[in-house]
């Protein structure tokens, strides 16, 4: 399949391009604007397979110049950190609603499939049971106020111009090249570094982990079987309360309990996400890594790949963290 993955040079969009470029065989352009969350890094294992264009999703010009021979476009493209959007939500609303828009101009232009990757955070939180595709929309965020903005834009797309949409909704991510202001690779850093280990609020919040192979196999589970305008969730096989996962990295990167601290919580923190995936299990999508295999394997390709994350520790990344946490990393 010849397809436009936009995003593909961050964490998620990575993974399914090396996926498709390497398993399935497709034609792949990236269009990606390398924000401090993209990177070639993530793609040089098919860098000689794909194309690669540096552009805005936003950027009607970038798009038309990625798109050309595309059969369907994969948007993986957005700002994605919710203590970013809630710092400063202004490109959150550019990227993720206002670039959504023009791809999906592009795609209906062009008559193309699209694939519209989103988050189980639209749901709010759920304090019992799991979110189904009918669950009412209820962000808390501004990133995922946008993200929802994102989604029912594409829905109007399919109802009002017949464009073939299809949204997939994935629940909490993590694995190699996750960009580490995130939860787990985060924790991993610092617990390896001998750095604090900063637990918002009490540390009761629940996540729904998959791992980050698994969402890219749904997504694309559902761009080849997903009806045109339905959703589908794609939800991990296992949910964990903060605290715990914190503690098991520490188990696992042999570091001292006592790095953890509890600090301020983040402002209208969801308190448990939980995803049902049975309908895009109906397709035959089904989770293949469990949380404690999965958070192994995670452990140990950041123990094994400082030369990741290395140049990430030591750039603007240190003035984020600094400015965020209130308190330096160690050199
Ligand atoms: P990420 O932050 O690691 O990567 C985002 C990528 O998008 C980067 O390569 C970045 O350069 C690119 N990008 C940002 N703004 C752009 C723009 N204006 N134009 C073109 N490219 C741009 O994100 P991720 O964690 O890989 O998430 C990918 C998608 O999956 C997002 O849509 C996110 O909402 C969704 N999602 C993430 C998770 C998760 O747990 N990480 C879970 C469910 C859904
Ligand atoms: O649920 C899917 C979403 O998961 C994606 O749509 C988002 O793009 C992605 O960022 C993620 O959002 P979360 O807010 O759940 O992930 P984050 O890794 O930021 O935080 C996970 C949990 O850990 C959350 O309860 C907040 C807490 N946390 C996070 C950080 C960064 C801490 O306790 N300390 C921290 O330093």
């Amino acid at each position: 399949m010849r397809l436009l993955v936009c995003g593909g040079a961050g964490f998620i969009g990575s993974t399914f391009v090396r996926l498709r470029a390497r398993e399935c065989g497709d034609q792949v352009t990236v269009l990606d604007k390398l924000t401090y969350a993209g990177r070639l890094e993530n793609l040089q294992e098919v860098r000689d397979d794909i194309r690669f264009v540096q552009g805005a999703i936003e950027d009607p010009v970038a798009v038309a110049e990625s798109i050309g021979g595309a059969e369907a476009v994969v948007n993986f493209a957005a700002e994605t950190h919710v203590d970013r959007s809630i710092a400063d939500p202004e490109g959150f609303i550019v990227t993720n609603m206002q670039g959504t828009h023009v791809l999906l101009e592009a795609a209906r232009e062009r008559g193309l499939r699209y694939l519209q990757v989103s988050t189980d955070e639209v749901y709010g939180s759920i304090d019992d049971g799991s979110f189904t595709e009918q669950s009412p929309l209820a962000p808390s965020s501004p990133y995922s106020a946008t993200k929802t903005g994102a989604d029912l834009l594409v829905s109007s797309y399919f109802h009002t111009y017949g464009l073939e949409t299809v949204i997939c909704r994935g629940s909490n991510n993590y694995g190699p090249h996750q960009y580490p202001e995130k939860l787990i690779p985060l924790m991993i850093l610092n617990a390896l570094a001998g750095d604090r280990l900063p637990v918002y609020g009490d540390g009761g919040n629940v996540r729904n982990w998959l791992f980050v192979e698994d969402f890219a196999r749904g997504i694309a589970h559902a761009l080849a079987h997903g009806r045109p305008g339905e959703v589908y969730n794609c939800g991990g096989p296992d949910e964990c309360d903060n605290l715990t996962v914190v503690r098991r990295i520490v188990e696992l990167a042999g570091a001292d309990p006592d790095l953890i601290e509890f600090v301020t919580d983040r402002p209208g923190h969801d308190r448990r996400y939980s995803l049902s995936s049975a309908k895009l299990e109906a397709l035959g999508w089904q989770a293949r890594v469990r949380f404690e295999e999965g958070l192994e394997r995670t452990v140990a390709w950041y123990r094994d790949n400082e030369w990741w994350w290395g140049p990430i520790r030591s750039g603007g990344y240190r003035e984020y963290y600094e400015r965020h946490y209130g308190r330096a990393l160690k050199a």
